[in-house]
Protein backbone atom coordinates (compact mmCIF):
# COMPACT_ATOMS: atom_id res chain seq x y z
CA UNK A 1 0.00 0.00 0.00
CA UNK A 2 1.47 3.64 -0.74
CA UNK A 3 2.75 5.55 1.87
CA UNK A 4 0.96 7.86 3.76
CA UNK A 5 -2.44 7.10 2.57
CA UNK A 6 -5.58 7.42 5.32
CA UNK A 7 -5.78 3.23 7.06
CA UNK A 8 -9.53 4.47 7.47
CA UNK A 9 -12.39 3.41 4.39
CA UNK A 10 -14.67 5.98 4.17
CA UNK A 11 -17.57 6.97 1.30
CA UNK A 12 -19.69 10.00 1.12
CA UNK A 13 -21.05 12.65 -1.52
CA UNK A 14 -19.50 15.82 -2.28
CA UNK A 15 -21.10 18.49 -4.48
CA UNK A 16 -19.84 21.85 -6.04
CA UNK A 17 -22.01 24.26 -8.51
CA UNK A 18 -19.23 26.80 -9.87
CA UNK A 19 -20.13 30.06 -11.99
CA UNK A 20 -18.31 30.59 -15.54
CA UNK A 21 -16.30 33.58 -15.86
CA UNK A 22 -15.10 35.54 -18.23
CA UNK A 23 -11.88 37.46 -18.92
CA UNK A 24 -11.38 40.91 -19.47
CA UNK A 25 -7.17 40.68 -19.74
CA UNK A 26 -7.44 37.85 -21.37
CA UNK A 27 -5.23 34.45 -21.54
CA UNK A 28 -4.31 33.52 -24.63
CA UNK A 29 -1.04 31.70 -25.22
CA UNK A 30 0.72 28.80 -22.81
CA UNK A 31 3.31 26.91 -21.74
CA UNK A 32 3.91 23.43 -20.98
CA UNK A 33 2.03 22.32 -17.66
CA UNK A 34 -0.83 24.81 -18.68
CA UNK A 35 1.18 27.62 -17.61
CA UNK A 36 -0.01 30.94 -18.85
CA UNK A 37 1.81 33.52 -20.95
CA UNK A 38 0.65 36.60 -19.44
CA UNK A 39 -1.84 37.35 -16.54
CA UNK A 40 -5.57 37.17 -17.28
CA UNK A 41 -7.92 38.81 -15.12
CA UNK A 42 -11.86 37.35 -15.02
CA UNK A 43 -15.13 38.87 -14.08
CA UNK A 44 -17.10 35.79 -12.22
CA UNK A 45 -20.74 35.84 -13.71
CA UNK A 46 -23.20 34.13 -11.28
CA UNK A 47 -26.12 32.67 -13.36
CA UNK A 48 -24.09 30.49 -16.32
CA UNK A 49 -22.99 27.54 -13.67
CA UNK A 50 -21.92 23.59 -13.34
CA UNK A 51 -22.92 21.51 -10.93
CA UNK A 52 -20.53 18.41 -10.26
CA UNK A 53 -21.61 15.75 -7.55
CA UNK A 54 -19.42 12.49 -6.55
CA UNK A 55 -20.99 9.74 -4.90
CA UNK A 56 -17.67 8.03 -3.89
CA UNK A 57 -16.06 5.54 -2.09
CA UNK A 58 -12.26 5.31 -0.81
CA UNK A 59 -10.65 2.12 0.70
CA UNK A 60 -6.97 2.07 1.53
CA UNK A 61 -7.06 -1.80 -0.05
CA UNK A 62 -8.17 -0.93 -2.89
CA UNK A 63 -6.16 -1.29 -6.41
CA UNK A 64 -6.12 1.80 -8.84
CA UNK A 65 -9.32 4.20 -9.00
CA UNK A 66 -12.48 3.85 -11.02
CA UNK A 67 -14.89 6.20 -12.01
CA UNK A 68 -18.65 6.56 -14.15
CA UNK A 69 -19.34 10.03 -15.52
CA UNK A 70 -22.74 11.22 -16.40
CA UNK A 71 -23.81 14.48 -17.68
CA UNK A 72 -27.20 15.73 -17.18
CA UNK A 73 -28.18 12.42 -16.56
CA UNK A 74 -26.43 10.56 -19.50
CA UNK A 75 -23.13 9.04 -20.45
CA UNK A 76 -20.94 11.23 -22.10
CA UNK A 77 -18.20 9.60 -23.73
CA UNK A 78 -16.15 12.75 -24.74
CA UNK A 79 -16.45 14.60 -21.65
CA UNK A 80 -15.64 11.24 -19.71
CA UNK A 81 -12.20 10.60 -21.64
CA UNK A 82 -11.75 14.45 -21.15
CA UNK A 83 -12.19 13.72 -17.44
CA UNK A 84 -10.64 10.11 -17.51
CA UNK A 85 -7.09 12.07 -18.87
CA UNK A 86 -7.44 14.69 -16.26
CA UNK A 87 -7.92 12.36 -13.49
CA UNK A 88 -4.87 10.49 -14.45
CA UNK A 89 -3.03 13.38 -14.63
CA UNK A 90 -3.44 14.79 -11.27
CA UNK A 91 -3.71 11.80 -9.84
CA UNK A 92 0.09 12.65 -7.86
CA UNK A 93 -1.17 15.85 -6.48
CA UNK A 94 -4.50 13.73 -5.16
CA UNK A 95 -3.04 10.64 -3.63
CA UNK A 96 -6.37 9.32 -2.34
CA UNK A 97 -7.97 8.81 -5.73
CA UNK A 98 -5.61 5.85 -6.70
CA UNK A 99 -8.02 4.16 -3.95
CA UNK A 100 -11.56 5.23 -4.81
CA UNK A 101 -14.68 4.41 -6.81
CA UNK A 102 -15.81 7.75 -7.98
CA UNK A 103 -19.77 8.36 -9.78
CA UNK A 104 -19.75 11.69 -10.89
CA UNK A 105 -23.05 13.38 -12.12
CA UNK A 106 -22.94 17.07 -13.78
CA UNK A 107 -25.11 19.67 -15.51
CA UNK A 108 -25.19 23.07 -16.43
CA UNK A 109 -27.17 25.91 -16.58
CA UNK A 110 -27.26 27.11 -19.35
CA UNK A 111 -28.66 25.34 -22.45
CA UNK A 112 -25.52 22.81 -23.81
CA UNK A 113 -25.50 24.36 -26.98
CA UNK A 114 -25.70 28.12 -26.08
CA UNK A 115 -22.54 29.27 -27.52
CA UNK A 116 -21.10 29.57 -23.34
CA UNK A 117 -18.19 27.79 -22.49
CA UNK A 118 -19.16 25.55 -19.91
CA UNK A 119 -15.25 24.19 -19.58
CA UNK A 120 -14.57 27.02 -17.08
CA UNK A 121 -17.55 26.25 -14.88
CA UNK A 122 -17.18 22.34 -15.42
CA UNK A 123 -13.77 21.93 -14.54
CA UNK A 124 -13.20 24.51 -11.56
CA UNK A 125 -16.63 22.53 -10.04
CA UNK A 126 -15.00 19.38 -10.39
CA UNK A 127 -11.49 20.34 -9.03
CA UNK A 128 -13.60 21.55 -6.18
CA UNK A 129 -15.28 18.37 -5.37
CA UNK A 130 -11.89 16.57 -5.65
CA UNK A 131 -10.33 18.56 -3.26
CA UNK A 132 -13.16 18.42 -0.93
CA UNK A 133 -13.23 14.80 -1.79
CA UNK A 134 -9.45 14.53 -0.20
CA UNK A 135 -10.28 16.24 2.90
CA UNK A 136 -13.00 14.68 4.02
CA UNK A 137 -11.27 11.28 3.06
CA UNK A 138 -7.71 12.80 4.87
CA UNK A 139 -9.26 14.85 7.59
CA UNK A 140 -9.09 18.15 7.45
CA UNK A 141 -7.86 20.86 5.08
CA UNK A 142 -7.35 25.16 5.60
CA UNK A 143 -9.68 27.27 3.99
CA UNK A 144 -6.97 29.21 1.78
CA UNK A 145 -4.76 25.53 1.38
CA UNK A 146 -8.55 24.67 -0.17
CA UNK A 147 -9.26 27.38 -2.37
CA UNK A 148 -5.71 27.75 -3.90
CA UNK A 149 -5.48 23.88 -4.24
CA UNK A 150 -9.18 24.02 -5.97
CA UNK A 151 -7.85 26.84 -8.37
CA UNK A 152 -4.46 25.06 -9.08
CA UNK A 153 -6.27 21.62 -9.83
CA UNK A 154 -8.92 23.44 -12.12
CA UNK A 155 -6.09 25.13 -14.01
CA UNK A 156 -4.94 21.82 -15.00
CA UNK A 157 -8.59 21.25 -16.07
CA UNK A 158 -8.37 24.42 -18.10
CA UNK A 159 -6.72 27.13 -17.67
CA UNK A 160 -9.60 29.79 -17.42
CA UNK A 161 -11.19 27.25 -14.69
CA UNK A 162 -8.81 28.30 -12.34
CA UNK A 163 -10.00 31.48 -11.89
CA UNK A 164 -13.79 29.94 -11.10
CA UNK A 165 -13.45 29.67 -7.90
CA UNK A 166 -13.80 33.01 -6.37
CA UNK A 167 -15.80 35.51 -6.55
CA UNK A 168 -16.08 38.88 -8.29
CA UNK A 169 -12.87 39.38 -9.67
CA UNK A 170 -9.79 36.73 -9.97
CA UNK A 171 -6.43 37.06 -11.36
CA UNK A 172 -4.42 33.84 -12.72
CA UNK A 173 -0.69 34.84 -13.52
CA UNK A 174 2.29 35.92 -11.67
CA UNK A 175 2.27 39.95 -11.80
CA UNK A 176 4.48 42.20 -9.79
CA UNK A 177 1.42 44.41 -8.59
CA UNK A 178 -0.07 41.61 -7.24
CA UNK A 179 1.22 40.17 -3.97
CA UNK A 180 0.20 37.04 -3.90
CA UNK A 181 0.05 36.06 -7.65
CA UNK A 182 0.92 33.06 -9.12
CA UNK A 183 1.06 31.40 -12.57
CA UNK A 184 -0.03 28.06 -11.01
CA UNK A 185 -3.15 29.38 -9.59
CA UNK A 186 -5.55 32.12 -9.51
CA UNK A 187 -6.23 34.34 -6.53
CA UNK A 188 -9.45 36.56 -5.55
CA UNK A 189 -9.25 39.93 -5.82
CA UNK A 190 -11.12 43.26 -4.48
CA UNK A 191 -11.08 46.97 -3.24
CA UNK A 192 -12.19 47.95 -6.63
CA UNK A 193 -14.45 51.07 -7.16
CA UNK A 194 -18.59 50.22 -5.98
CA UNK A 195 -19.30 51.63 -9.53
CA UNK A 196 -18.12 48.09 -10.97
CA UNK A 197 -19.30 45.72 -8.12
CA UNK A 198 -23.00 45.52 -9.53
CA UNK A 199 -22.04 45.07 -13.44
CA UNK A 200 -24.22 42.59 -15.58
CA UNK A 201 -23.16 41.36 -18.84
CA UNK A 202 -26.14 40.59 -21.16
CA UNK A 203 -24.63 37.48 -23.34
CA UNK A 204 -25.67 38.18 -26.97
CA UNK A 205 -25.98 34.89 -28.70
CA UNK A 206 -25.13 35.51 -32.25
CA UNK A 207 -24.14 31.74 -33.14
CA UNK A 208 -24.62 28.84 -30.61
CA UNK A 209 -22.27 26.26 -32.46
CA UNK A 210 -19.14 25.12 -30.84
CA UNK A 211 -16.28 26.51 -32.24
CA UNK A 212 -14.41 24.66 -35.07
CA UNK A 213 -11.01 25.49 -33.12
CA UNK A 214 -10.37 24.80 -29.97
CA UNK A 215 -9.07 27.29 -27.43
CA UNK A 216 -6.59 24.78 -27.02
CA UNK A 217 -5.30 24.62 -30.96
CA UNK A 218 -5.79 28.52 -30.55
CA UNK A 219 -3.34 28.75 -27.31
CA UNK A 220 -0.85 26.91 -29.15
CA UNK A 221 -0.35 28.47 -32.26
CA UNK A 222 0.65 31.44 -29.69
CA UNK A 223 3.95 29.95 -29.35
CA UNK A 224 4.76 30.73 -32.87
CA UNK A 225 2.96 34.28 -33.48
CA UNK A 226 4.75 37.00 -35.24
CA UNK A 227 2.76 39.17 -32.48
CA UNK A 228 3.05 37.25 -29.60
CA UNK A 229 6.18 38.93 -27.72
CA UNK A 230 4.19 42.07 -27.93
CA UNK A 231 0.78 40.68 -26.79
CA UNK A 232 1.95 39.30 -24.05
CA UNK A 233 3.59 42.76 -23.18
CA UNK A 234 0.49 44.41 -23.82
CA UNK A 235 -1.78 42.30 -21.86
CA UNK A 236 0.51 43.07 -18.69
CA UNK A 237 0.41 46.72 -19.72
CA UNK A 238 -3.04 46.92 -19.86
CA UNK A 239 -3.69 44.91 -16.36
CA UNK A 240 -2.00 48.19 -14.43
CA UNK A 241 -4.10 49.80 -16.35
CA UNK A 242 -7.52 48.02 -15.79
CA UNK A 243 -6.29 47.71 -12.76
CA UNK A 244 -6.34 51.82 -11.89
CA UNK A 245 -9.36 52.28 -13.56
CA UNK A 246 -11.11 49.43 -11.16
CA UNK A 247 -9.71 50.83 -8.32
CA UNK A 248 -10.42 54.68 -9.28
CA UNK A 249 -14.09 53.95 -10.73
CA UNK A 250 -12.80 55.04 -14.58
CA UNK A 251 -15.76 53.62 -16.84
CA UNK A 252 -14.13 55.42 -20.14
CA UNK A 253 -10.74 53.73 -19.31
CA UNK A 254 -12.96 50.67 -18.08
CA UNK A 255 -14.29 49.94 -21.85
CA UNK A 256 -11.18 51.16 -23.26
CA UNK A 257 -9.21 48.68 -21.75
CA UNK A 258 -11.69 45.93 -22.43
CA UNK A 259 -12.46 46.26 -25.74
CA UNK A 260 -9.03 46.75 -26.89
CA UNK A 261 -8.39 43.19 -25.05
CA UNK A 262 -11.31 41.29 -27.03
CA UNK A 263 -10.61 42.86 -30.34
CA UNK A 264 -6.73 41.60 -29.32
CA UNK A 265 -7.28 38.61 -28.80
CA UNK A 266 -9.59 38.13 -32.19
CA UNK A 267 -6.97 39.93 -33.94
CA UNK A 268 -4.30 37.16 -32.49
CA UNK A 269 -6.37 34.53 -34.15
CA UNK A 270 -6.88 36.15 -37.59
CA UNK A 271 -3.12 36.53 -37.69
CA UNK A 272 -2.10 33.59 -36.40
CA UNK A 273 -0.11 31.12 -38.86
CA UNK A 274 -3.17 29.54 -39.97
CA UNK A 275 -4.89 32.14 -39.08
CA UNK A 276 -8.83 32.04 -38.64
CA UNK A 277 -11.82 33.98 -37.69
CA UNK A 278 -14.23 33.40 -34.76
CA UNK A 279 -16.35 36.59 -35.27
CA UNK A 280 -19.26 36.96 -37.63
CA UNK A 281 -20.77 39.30 -39.38
CA UNK A 282 -23.43 39.83 -36.64
CA UNK A 283 -20.76 39.87 -34.51
CA UNK A 284 -19.26 43.09 -35.82
CA UNK A 285 -22.64 44.82 -36.60
CA UNK A 286 -22.73 44.72 -32.66
CA UNK A 287 -19.69 46.32 -31.48
CA UNK A 288 -20.36 49.17 -34.39
CA UNK A 289 -23.71 49.69 -32.81
CA UNK A 290 -22.73 49.45 -28.96
CA UNK A 291 -19.96 52.25 -29.68
CA UNK A 292 -22.81 54.49 -31.99
CA UNK A 293 -24.79 54.16 -28.59
CA UNK A 294 -22.43 54.97 -26.42
CA UNK A 295 -21.15 58.11 -28.48
CA UNK A 296 -24.58 59.31 -29.16
CA UNK A 297 -25.98 58.69 -25.48
CA UNK A 298 -23.08 58.66 -22.72
CA UNK A 299 -24.16 55.44 -21.45
CA UNK A 300 -21.70 53.39 -19.13
CA UNK A 301 -21.66 50.51 -21.53
CA UNK A 302 -18.76 48.17 -23.61
CA UNK A 303 -18.13 45.07 -25.17
CA UNK A 304 -15.83 41.80 -24.22
CA UNK A 305 -15.54 38.20 -26.45
CA UNK A 306 -14.72 35.35 -25.73
CA UNK A 307 -13.25 32.67 -28.10
CA UNK A 308 -16.35 32.90 -30.24
CA UNK A 309 -18.86 35.28 -32.12
CA UNK A 310 -21.04 35.94 -29.19
CA UNK A 311 -20.75 39.58 -27.33
CA UNK A 312 -20.87 40.47 -23.66
CA UNK A 313 -22.41 43.85 -23.14
CA UNK A 314 -20.73 44.72 -19.58
CA UNK A 315 -22.62 47.33 -18.05
CA UNK A 316 -24.19 48.41 -14.90
CA UNK A 317 -26.89 47.53 -12.69
CA UNK A 318 -28.36 50.88 -12.69
CA UNK A 319 -28.50 51.10 -16.74
CA UNK A 320 -29.99 48.15 -17.07
CA UNK A 321 -33.75 49.15 -17.72
CA UNK A 322 -31.95 52.18 -20.70
CA UNK A 323 -29.80 48.89 -21.70
CA UNK A 324 -32.40 46.28 -22.12
CA UNK A 325 -34.31 48.67 -24.43
CA UNK A 326 -30.72 49.12 -26.75
CA UNK A 327 -30.70 45.70 -26.82
CA UNK A 328 -34.41 44.81 -28.19
CA UNK A 329 -34.81 47.91 -30.46
CA UNK A 330 -31.18 47.72 -31.88
CA UNK A 331 -29.15 44.47 -31.59
CA UNK A 332 -31.83 41.55 -30.82
CA UNK A 333 -31.89 41.51 -34.84
CA UNK A 334 -28.52 40.10 -35.05
CA UNK A 335 -29.32 37.25 -32.54
CA UNK A 336 -29.13 33.67 -33.50
CA UNK A 337 -33.54 33.11 -32.56
CA UNK A 338 -33.42 36.00 -30.56
CA UNK A 339 -31.45 34.95 -27.70
CA UNK A 340 -30.01 37.03 -24.96
CA UNK A 341 -28.54 35.94 -21.68
CA UNK A 342 -28.30 37.74 -18.84
CA UNK A 343 -25.94 37.03 -16.27
CA UNK A 344 -23.85 39.35 -13.61
CA UNK A 345 -21.21 39.89 -11.78
CA UNK A 346 -21.68 36.74 -9.09
CA UNK A 347 -20.72 35.60 -5.62
CA UNK A 348 -18.72 32.32 -6.91
CA UNK A 349 -18.89 29.02 -6.08
CA UNK A 350 -21.78 27.15 -3.76
CA UNK A 351 -20.98 24.37 -1.35
CA UNK A 352 -24.30 21.52 -3.06
CA UNK A 353 -25.59 18.95 -0.76
CA UNK A 354 -28.12 16.46 -1.67
C1 LIG B 1 -10.30 33.29 -24.87
O1 LIG B 1 -9.14 28.15 -20.64
O2 LIG B 1 -10.55 27.51 -22.62
O3 LIG B 1 -11.49 32.45 -23.02
O4 LIG B 1 -6.49 26.23 -20.95
O5 LIG B 1 -6.67 25.20 -23.22
O6 LIG B 1 -8.54 24.92 -21.55
P1 LIG B 1 -7.40 25.79 -22.06
O7 LIG B 1 -8.08 27.10 -22.66
P2 LIG B 1 -9.23 27.99 -22.10
O8 LIG B 1 -8.90 29.38 -22.80
C2 LIG B 1 -9.68 30.50 -22.58
C3 LIG B 1 -9.29 31.58 -23.47
C4 LIG B 1 -10.20 32.78 -23.47
C5 LIG B 1 -9.63 33.91 -22.62
C6 LIG B 1 -9.68 33.73 -21.13
O9 LIG B 1 -10.61 33.10 -20.60
O10 LIG B 1 -8.79 34.31 -20.47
Amino acid sequence: MARDLPLIERSGTVGWSCPSNIALIKYWGKKPGQLPMNPSLSLTLQEARTTTTIDYSYAPGKKGMSFRFRFEGKEAPAFGERIRRYLENIKAQLPVLSRTDLDIESGNSFPHSSGIASSASAMAALALCLVELEAEVSGSMDSERFWQKGSRLARLGSGSAARSVFPQFALWGQSPQWEGSSDEFAIPVEGFHGTFLNLRDSILVVDSKPKKISSSAGHSLMGTHPFGKVRFQQARENLEFLHSALVEGDWQDFIRIIEEEALTLHAMMMTSRPGYLLMQPGTLSILQLIREYREETGCRLGFTLDAGANVHLLHADADALEVEEFIRSELLGFCEDGRVIRDKMGQGPLKYGR
